[in-house]
This record gives C-alpha cells, sequence and structure tokens, in this order.
C-alpha cells in the first residue's frame, strides 16, 4: 500500500488486497450474472442450506423477537450481566465440570476475546504463537496491538500433530521473551477441519509443562473454540476440557467463546473470554484485566445477545429444542463432510487431516492459479497461502459429490 496520509502506520501492515472478500465479491458477480444454481460458492464461512440461505435458528429468533426493549437498550455491566456470565460458563463446558476456579468476562464475538487475551498476557512487541494454518484475523488482531504472530507446523509428514515443531517454536519464543500466547483452535479447526485429539493435547501439554518449569516463564493458553457446537457429540468434542487442568501456575488457560455460529449469532457479536485456574488470585486478576481492556475497547457487549443466551439455558425446555435444531443441521454439515471427503478419496484428491465443522483445506503449490482455474467452471474457493480453503458450511451436499474431482483436475495442471 501506498504510504499513509494522516493515519499513523503503528507498525502496523494494512491495506492489502482481502483475498476473501475479493473472491467472495466475483463469486457473488458470477451468482449475478448466470444464477446461484450454476455457481459453487464455498467462499463463506458461515452455515448455509442447500439452496444457499443462510441458516437462523428459528428457537433463537423466537427469544431474540420476544426481548423487551429494555433488553436491548439498557447498557449491559461491563463484563456481562451476571446471568450471561453463568449461562457463558454452562454454554462453554456442557456437562463437564471444570476443577478450579473459572471466571468470564463478556467480549463482542470470539474476536474480542482473542484481542483481549493477547493484549493482556503478552507485552507490545511480542511474539504470539499459532499453528502455520490458521484464521488470519489473528495476524491481524496481533499486529493492532503491536505484537507479532509466529507459526508452527500444524501437521507432520504422517498428516499427525507435528508435536516437535510446536516445541521448537514455543522454546524460541520463550528464549527471546518471558511470556507468550499460544492459540489452538479446535475442535473443528478454521481452516482445515482438524480436531486436536486427546493425544495430541498430551504432547501439547507436556511442552508447556517443560517450558513453564523456568518459573520466570508465563505461558497463556488459549483455546479458540468458535465452531465447538458444529464439531460433533457434545460430550466427546468437550473431553478435552480435562487436559486444561492441573497446570503450575505460570501457565493459564483461556478460552474464548462464540456465539456466532453455535447460536446463529454472527452478526449479534456475542462471546466471551473465560479463564480456568487452580489459582484464585490469578482468576480475580483475570476478571480485573479483561474488565479493563473491555472498557477501553468497546466498553459493554450487546446486552440483547446476553439475555437471549441467558433465556435460553435459563429453561430446559427451549435449551433442548435449540439444541435439537442445531442438531439437524450439524448432522447435514456432518453428512457434507463425509460425502466431499468420500468423493476427495475416489479421486486421489489429498486433504489436510479433516474431522469436523464448516472447512476443508486442500494444501497445494499455486492456490491462486488453482482458484482462478475452479472459476472457468464457476466454483469459487478462497487461496490460503499453500492450500485452498473450501467451505462445506456454505454449499449443497450435491456440490460436496463432485467438486472434489472438479479440485483434482485443477490441482494436477499447476
Ligand atoms: C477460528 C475462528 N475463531 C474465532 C472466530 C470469531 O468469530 P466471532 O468474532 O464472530 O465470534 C471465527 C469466526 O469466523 C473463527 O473462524
Amino acid at each position: 500500500m501506498s504510504k499513509l496520509i494522516m493515519a499513523q502506520e503503528n507498525k502496523r501492515i494494512m491495506g492489502g488486497p482481502d483475498k476473501i472478500f475479493g473472491v467472495s465479491n466475483l463469486a457473488k458477480k458470477r451468482i449475478a450474472e448466470i444464477g446461484k444454481d450454476n455457481v459453487v460458492n464455498s467462499t463463506i464461512g458461515a452455515l448455509l442450506d442447500d439452496e444457499g440461505n443462510l441458516i437462523v435458528l428459528s428457537s433463537v429468533v423466537d427469544v431474540l423477537k420476544d426481548l423487551a426493549p429494555k433488553d436491548y437498550a439498557e447498557y449491559a455491566p461491563i463484563a456481562g450481566t451476571p446471568e450471561y456470565i453463568d449461562t457463558v460458563k454452562k454454554a462453554v463446558f456442557g456437562n463437564y465440570n471444570p476443577k478450579g476456579y473459572v471466571e468470564a468476562c463478556a467480549t463482542p464475538g470470539g474476536t474480542g476475546a482473542i484481542r483481549n487475551a493477547i493484549q493482556n498476557y503478552t507485552k507490545r512487541g511480542d511474539t504470539v504463537l499459532t499453528s502455520d494454518w490458521h484464521w488470519s484475523p489473528y495476524g491481524t488482531i496481533a499486529a493492532e496491538i503491536e505484537r507479532r504472530l509466529e507459526t508452527y507446523t500444524l501437521f507432520d509428514k504422517e498428516q499427525k500433530f507435528n508435536d516437535s515443531s510446536f516445541d521448537e517454536k514455543l522454546n524460541q519464543i520463550l528464549k527471546a521473551q518471558d511470556e507468550t500466547v499460544v492459540i489452538i483452535n479446535t475442535p473443528a479447526h478454521n481452516p482445515t477441519g482438524y480436531t486436536f485429539t486427546l493425544e495430541d493435547w498430551d504432547k501439547v501439554n507436556r511442552s508447556l509443562k517443560n517450558a513453564a518449569k523456568n518459573k520466570d516463564k508465563k505461558i497463556t493458553l488459549l483455546v479458540d473454540i468458535a465452531y465447538l457446537d458444529f464439531s460433533g457429540d457434545a460430550d466427546q468434542y468437550r473431553a478435552f476440557f480435562s487436559k486444561l487442568e492441573d497446570f503450575p501456575d505460570n501457565i493459564l488457560v483461556l478460552i474464548a467463546f462464540s456465539a456466532s455460529k453455535g447460536y446463529t449469532l454472527y452478526g449479534m457479536r456475542c462471546g466471551a473470554i473465560l479463564c480456568m485456574t487452580p489459582n484464585k488470585d490469578i482468576a480475580d486478576e483475570f476478571k480485573m484485566v479483561a474488565t479493563f481492556s473491555s472498557r477501553a475497547s468497546w466498553s459493554n457487549g450487546t446486552r440483547a445477545s446476553m439475555v437471549v443466551l441467558s433465556r435460553i439455558f435459563a429453561d430446559k425446555a427451549l435449551l433442548s429444542k435449540v439444541t435439537e435444531e442445531r442438531n439437524e443441521y450439524l448432522s447435514m454439515l456432518i453428512k457434507r463432510g463425509n460425502i466431499f471427503m468420500h468423493a476427495a478419496k475416489e479421486c486421489n484428491l489429498t486433504t489436510c487431516p479433516f474431522d469436523s465443522g464448516f472447512f476443508i483445506t486442500i494444501p497445494c503449490k499455486n492456490a491462486d492459479q488453482i482458484g482462478e482455474e475452479l472459476q472457468k467452471s464457476n466454483i469459487f474457493v478462497i487461496p490460503i497461502g499453500d492450500g485452498i480453503r473450501i467451505s462445506i458450511a456454505s454449499i449443497s451436499e450435491e456440490a460436496c459429490s463432485y467438486i472434489p474431482a472438479k479440485i483434482a483436475a485443477a490441482v494436477s495442471k499447476y
């Protein structure tokens, strides 16, 4: 980008082309020309039905429509309403009972949680660690507050979690600085659909605990669970919480909760940051710093969404209704994933190890050219570095069955 005129750079690199919006606009343009039935728009990070309409949980909409003016007009407390803070713990942990102290603070979506985690648990100029495949706003958020993102290689040659790369990068960072935030997005990782297994967690924990033997070091593990409720069985996919207990005091676990996907409240900016710690002082400090950062950035969260979520969790029948409705869509999504992966196998198309969720990634060189080649067949995908991201959340079952062969053909051409 050319030099800023009035604005200050503040060590950020801004204004580069936004690939997601760029390709997404091309898809929209093509749809306008030839109709949506003739275009596969797999660029959208939201759940759509097979006809291409945004899925909105009707049970959630009913609660929203029933709100009284004060439910949305009044300010919410900065940390969130007390009901919401209780609710969020239930929404995150489900039937799992965390052992230590759990505190929570409302944030505008999971994005706000990630922002406040980095802001409070690293210093300006620090490096934050995540995997090479990652949701690109992590880098944007880090840059905005003058931090830097470093990545480890998520998969090894056997397409398993690359614990040695994780360990190496973690130690490298902690050689240069005394504190860091490690972001792990699981289950149903964006963009690969990978879910950390319990064995992967054992490896992560071994590295963290080893690094934390030096008591001058402070490690914050931020688990981004944006897709938790669209990953699979609610209890099974929460089993990893048991791996986040029993850390020494210089490892703090934070959870970034988002209601965007699980409750189809994308635009309501509903989320929270939570801490899990055996140390009450650390929990109290978390509450204080998280509230301070909220006050200093967006102040209070959206009261309407807090009330909606709190009402759902206060009413067993309503909660069952929401869960059942969501589970129907979850089954639809799982079916799309199975169909895509089956078709990929049939045509020898290699994907990153996919478990569940909204996205599947095809590792490849020349992703931009492959993306453009697919556009000739009216298939729109997002090139992401050394791969292309397919949103199975936004395309039909039918498309999931035939696009792998088209992708394989495009990949073989470059
Ligand atoms: C991996 C990941 N984390 C966090 C978020 C945050 O979403 P929101 O701020 O809408 O809750 C998203 C949204 O796309 C995501 O993909």
